[in-house]
């Protein structure tokens, strides 16, 4: 099968199920739903339960873009999971989730550029599938954010929520699917937006917990500054270097940290905000989940249909920032065309099954 793109074939998401309100958080520190509302645009965000964890949600996210896609684990070749705030030092969060979902066939890897994460995996998983490297992954952003916020800074611990998206990514002839990638960093911003202890420079000690140097930090001002226009250039130079113009974007799904940097991005980029997706108010800023998150909530409204061109951005921690421009492909219809390799390997496995032994 010639490979001429890597499209979207299968989407899904998970929340949990606990919602924390901005009445909620009154209780919990000195802010009011007035302030949280105005500054933010949030109003609740998912909490994850106890026995939920980063990997627990990403799984139920890749099974429903698997169901969607009509795959089945084994026949996943790739799991990659963008996630700022994973289960474990290592294994990675994406070996988890292969073992959870039965993906024995897959390759598994993290991506760790924080908020960014979702749209630079989704950059590897495409540039993996137009080089030929595999023919489809589980692209996730997946996020436990309430485990790592500091639930005593009321500058950070009100903006942000737990949740998980996927997508499956699958190589096509079709001629839609991803048009353009872009990517860009600047980390000499690094200790704007970080958590500055719990790795191998602050390594977690009795002196570093009691800093609280574990939890999130942050420069809200200088955050917010920056993420406006590194998001508006990414997404406009992703829009350029697809051949078109705003005018031709359907539905822009940029990362839902705030809806003020959301507004400031699109006032920037003289983009109408109704084709801006907003869902920020019901979720919070999930960092790597927001994105899958909204695209597919975007789907179900019926918002994106096949040929529709998506633009997506994201900003996060690092600096990290970056845009993709998609011609969205949807629900895959009819029979998958076997490769050789396949069709061969099914054929052995149907002999070896023949002359063994009962
Ligand atoms: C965090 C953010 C909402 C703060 O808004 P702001 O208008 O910049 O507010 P400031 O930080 O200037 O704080 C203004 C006042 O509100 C206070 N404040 C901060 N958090 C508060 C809260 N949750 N409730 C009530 N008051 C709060 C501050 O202490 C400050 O009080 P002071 O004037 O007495 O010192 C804003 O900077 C922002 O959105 N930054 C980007 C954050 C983000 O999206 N990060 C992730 C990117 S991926």
């Amino acid at each position: 099968m010639a490979r001429a793109n890597a499209v979207i074939t299968g989407w899904g998401f998970y929340a949990p199920s606990r919602v924390m309100t901005n009445a909620d958080l009154e209780k919990i520190v000195e802010t009011s739903d007035q302030w949280i509302t105005e500054r933010t645009g949030i109003k609740e965000r998912r909490i994850a339960a106890p026995d939920e964890s980063t990997s627990t949600m990403a799984t139920k996210a890749a099974e429903r873009a698997l169901a969607k896609a009509k795959l089945k684990p084994s026949d996943v070749e790739l799991v990659i999971v963008g996630t700022a705030s994973p289960d474990f030092v290592f294994p990675p969060v994406a070996s988890l989730v292969q073992a959870a979902l039965g993906a024995t066939r897959a390759g598994a890897f993290d991506v760790g550029a924080a908020c960014t994460s979702f749209v630079s995996s989704l950059a590897v998983a495409s540039g993996m599938i137009l080089g030929g490297a595999v023919r489809n992954a589980l692209v996730i952003g997946a996020e436990t954010l309430s485990r790592i916020v500091d639930w005593k800074d009321r500058g950070t611990c009100v903006l942000f929520g737990d949740g998980a998206g996927a997508v499956v990514l699958e190589a096509s002839s079709a001629s839609v699917g991803v048009q353009s990638t872009v990517l860009h960093g600047d980390g000499t911003k690094c200790d704007l937006l970080w958590v500055p202890g719990g790795g191998t420079k602050n390594p977690t000690g009795a002196e570093k917990l009691e800093a609280r140097m574990h939890y999130i930090r942050m420069n809200g001002n200088e955050v917010y500054r920056s993420a406006v226009k590194a998001m508006a250039e990414a997404a406009e130079e992703a829009i350029a270097k697809a051949n078109l113009t705003a005018d031709d974007i359907t539905l822009f799904v940029p990362h839902q940290a705030n809806l003020r940097i959301i507004e400031g991005v699109a006032k920037r980029m003289r983009f109408p905000m109704e084709r801006v997706f907003v869902n920020v108010q019901r979720y919070g800023n999930t960092s790597a989940a927001s994105v899958p998150i909204a695209l597919c909530e975007a789907v179900e409204a019926g918002r994106l249909k096949r040929g529709d061109k998506v633009l997506v951005a994201a900003f996060g921690a690092g600096f990290t920032w970056g845009a993709s421009v998609l011609e969205w492909f949807g629900e895959h219809e009819g029979p998958r065309q076997k490769s050789p390799l396949d069709i061969a390997s099914r054929a052995i496995e149907d002999l070896v099954d023949r002359v063994r032994p009962a």
